[in-house]
């Protein structure tokens, strides 16, 4: 009996020390992307030429799926310029950017040996797209990220071509050849680009066990010691994709990322200007950063490779914003609750500078309450003012931190969101009890 309950024990210590170990491999596999917070998406692809709904279009049946396809013929790539598109990437502030290189069409952007529909064999475009745009982004520090649809609505051996037409119920010989064609891209993608993450889509429509998630997932990493996947494999991703719904109560997972359109478009289409405006769009990014999260905001380049002047200019903004900000995004960590200060803030990675961000003219001083550290200084982020503060209702015999009111000269606000940092004696600790009494006075 003795002896069982030891072994019994002994097998708890492995397996703890095993989840221990799994859990720092995915711990140290995640920083950068848990400090990047701000990443671009670019959904380019044929559906650019006519400028109609990436893949959806046909599969709704707006369009017939030939008339879809001759959009290949439009697609020029003739003044694509990796070179700019990755240094605005960066001007932006973003860390990573995720391309995609097949969407639900199936037509692909680098240059696959697995099958015969691509840009390089099928258009005007008629080379790699993916292979430049990978060595820029990689030039300028930048992560590379790798959208790939794994359903297909073009390849013959995928079930569906479109939501009415199925090319077949249950065809075994089939779909393992489609599956062998996915790993045969992935394989290809995983070697020839080295990315640093996957952004999967369109799992929805198979099974963890028909997509051979598992067998999959341990290849890619494999191929890819350190890549990181998103969560639309079936249960074999790191972190969570909120798609253009800005998550109101922090997600349960650690790890997320908010993926949204500028306009309400993944691609370009001309007749879409209904863009969100910098101000919108960057405190967007500051919600995601208050929840401990990241932005993957999307660009949709035109057909002939250039990016729309809105969606440029957008960039820019961000940028001018995030650079002089830096401090206040990179590498924190989600906020405070709201009870304690009426806005989105975020944490330094110790806990001890507090991130106070403040989208509006204020009509008098900012106020922080239940902090019960010491605050050792304050200063207006990217402007370096220091600040003056006020303590009311700090009361000797209680242990209720007082009011803290801070005064924000009209001066140093910023034309988007103005950012405080509170510098404190330690990590941050906040008053969460009931109150107090007076006892004796
Ligand atoms: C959806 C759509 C797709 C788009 C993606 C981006 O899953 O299927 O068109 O590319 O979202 O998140």
């Amino acid at each position: 009996m003795k002896k069982l309950v030891v072994f019994m024990l002994n097998c708890m210590v492995v397996f703890q020390v095993f989840a221990q170990n799994m859990n720092n491999e995915k711990e140290s596999r995640m920083q950068w992307f848990e400090d990047a917070k701000l990443g671009i998406f670019i959904h380019w692809g044929i559906y650019s030429v006519n400028g109609i709904d990436e893949s959806w279009s046909f599969f709704n049946d707006y369009i017939s799926y030939d008339d879809y396809m001759k959009q290949l013929d439009g697609f020029t790539a003739q003044n694509y310029n990796a070179a700019a598109w990755a240094k605005l990437i960066a001007e932006s502030g973003a860390k990573y950017s995720v391309l995609t290189t097949k969407h639900h069409d199936g037509v692909a952007l680098w240059d696959t040996k697995c099958g015969d529909l691509s840009v390089v064999k099928s258009s005007p475009a008629a080379t790699d797209l993916v292979a430049p745009f990978v060595k820029e982004l990689r030039k300028n520090n930048l992560k590379v990220g790798l959208y790939y649809s794994l359903l297909d609505w073009s390849h013959p051996d995928y079930p569906n071509k479109t939501r009415k037409i199925k090319r077949y119920e249950t065809d075994s010989l089939k779909w393992d050849r489609f599956v062998d064609f996915n790993f045969c891209q992935l394989e290809e993608l995983s070697k020839q680009f080295k990315p640093d993450l996957f952004w999967f889509d369109g799992d929805w429509e198979q099974s963890a066990e028909k997509w051979n998630a598992k067998e999959l997932s341990e290849d890619l990493r494999d191929w890819n010691k350190n890549v990181i996947l998103n969560s639309r494999i079936q249960g074999y991703g790191d972190y969570a994709t909120p798609e253009q719904g800005l998550p109101i109560t922090r997600p349960d997972n650690r790890y997320w990322e908010l993926c949204m359109t500028m306009n309400d478009s993944w691609g370009y289409q001309h007749n879409d200007k209904n863009y969100k405006t910098p101000n919108q769009v960057i405190r967007i990014l500051v919600d995601c950063i208050n929840k401990g999260g990241n932005l993957l905001l999307d660009i949709g380049p035109k057909p002939d490779g250039t990016i729309p002047e809105e969606q440029i200019a957008i960039l820019k903004e961000l940028g001018r914003w995030t650079n002089k900000h830096a401090e206040a995004i990179y590498g924190t960590r989600a906020g405070i609750p709201f009870e304690h200060y009426y806005g989105p803030s975020a944490l330094s990675k110790n806990g001890d500078i507090m991130y106070l961000f403040v989208p509006h003219i204020p009509r008098g001083p900012l106020v922080l309450k239940g902090i019960k550290n010491k605050i050792n200084r304050m200063w207006v982020v990217g402007n370096g003012t220091k600040l003056n503060w006020d303590v009311k209702m700090k009361q000797y015999w209680s242990s209720v931190p007082g009011i803290v009111y801070i005064d924000v000269p009209e001066k140093v606000l910023d034309d988007q969101v103005t950012v405080i940092a509170v510098l404190l004696d330690g990590k941050v600790d906040l008053y969460r009890e009931k109150g107090q009494v007076i006892e004796s006075n």
